[in-house]
């Protein structure tokens, strides 16, 4: 089992033979890993009794898991929570509180859990977003230290931020909310389906491998924007969305602890509501938007988890993997 080391794993399920050795002795009885970090995703999971959530294959993952019941987040950014993940240390340690800087150069060679499998007999392998991107693991996933092949990119990745949503005028914009036909999108896929797909593929290789394997599979959503496939809109008809319960400026906040939420804002549907600079308020029919896309993007999301789940079984993988799910940080601001 991994080490709860540092307590970040704010949701954490485990799957597998609990209590084995997976470091043994020998390798060739060591349990697999499975490590599947989500961006962004906080507890609105049927697991963690939000009863408006479709959230099926992460609630059956946890119904035989252990579920943490305790969130923690070292800091509410993805590059330093996922470099004091993986390192097992404080950002006071790493002195990563941003995404500027690469650990191993700025704060001290620390070895990495992917390091340590992979110095332990392991194959090592990320697919997708498992370090933050850039300075912070080095513009390569800080690589060749943690991982014993190339980390895999989805190439579909690079339109995320470009303009395929189709807005109510016919056109192209590159929105915050983003439901789409993926027949229609640029590769005719998404990110995290071909993360899927890849994951699948290294499973089915690795399993007639004489070596155990550690492989880590970073999802994208429900990272902004909200680009999912545009049926998982239906499973949340807007008359069912809550408003947060919470939406205040709290009374009293120092101005420097408030985050405008800058990147929300340059969306082009965002810049079309002309909200106030640094507190808005968002109106109360986007906010429920905005809340129905990010419990759709779960369920997409979920599906995923799903699908990479059964190839596990159909590989018969599943008895011989350690299976623990979590996120980076939850999310960073009230939705
Ligand atoms: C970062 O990557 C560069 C080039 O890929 C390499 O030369 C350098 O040694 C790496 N930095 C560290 C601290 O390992
Ligand atoms: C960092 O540690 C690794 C082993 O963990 C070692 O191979 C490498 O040479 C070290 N790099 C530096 C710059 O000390
Ligand atoms: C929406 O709410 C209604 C009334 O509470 C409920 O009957 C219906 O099942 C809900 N729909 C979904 C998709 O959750
Ligand atoms: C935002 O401002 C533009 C330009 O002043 C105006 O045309 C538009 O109607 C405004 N939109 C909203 C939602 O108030």
């Amino acid at each position: 089992m991994l080490p709860p080391r540092g307590g970040l794993l704010w949701l954490g399920l485990v799957l597998g033979s609990v209590g084995s050795a997976a470091l043994g002795s020998s390798a060739t009885d060591a349990l697999n890993v499975l490590l599947i970090i989500v961006d962004d995703l906080r507890p609105s999971l049927g697991c963690y009794g939000d009863k408006l959530i479709r959230s099926p294959n992460m609630d059956q993952l946890a119904s035989r898991s252990l579920l943490f019941q305790n969130a923690f987040a070292q800091q509410a950014v993805c590059a330093p929570s996922r470099v004091s993940l993986l390192t097992g240390r404080r950002p006071d340690t790493t002195r990563l509180y941003d995404f500027n800087s690469y650990w191993r150069a700025h704060s001290g060679n620390f070895s990495t859990i992917p390091q340590y499998f992979k110095e332990n007999g392991y194959v090592t392998m990320s697919v997708g977003k498992v370090f933050h991107p850039g300075v912070s693991s080095n513009h390569s996933d800080d690589s060749p230290y943690s991982w014993s092949l190339p980390p895999y990119h989805p190439s579909s990745e690079k339109y995320e931020n470009t303009k395929t949503c189709r807005g109510p005028d016919g056109e192209l914009h590159a929105n915050l909310l983003c439901p789409v036909d993926v027949a229609d999108v640029p590769e005719g896929t998404l990110p995290d389906k071909q993360s899927t797909e890849q994951a699948i593929r290294l499973l089915g290789k690795m399993k007639t491998s004489a070596s155990p394997f550690f492989l880590a599979v970073g999802y994208h959503k429900p990272h902004i924007p909200f680009r999912y496939p545009k049926e998982f809109q239906k499973l949340y008809p807007l008359e069912n969305i809550t408003l947060a319960p919470d939406p205040q400026v709290p009374a009293g906040l120092p101005p420097v602890a408030y985050n405008p939420w800058m990147d929300i804002r340059q969306r082009e549907d965002v810049q079309a509501l002309n909200l106030s600079v640094p507190y808005g308020p968002i109106p109360a029919d986007f906010q429920r938007k905005i809340r129905q896309s990010y419990f759709a993007c779960v369920s997409y999301l979920d599906t995923q988890v799903g699908h990479l789940l059964s190839a596990l079984d159909d590989l018969q993988l599943a008895s011989s993997t350690i299976v623990v799910l979590t996120s980076d940080h939850g999310l960073p601001c009230t939705l």
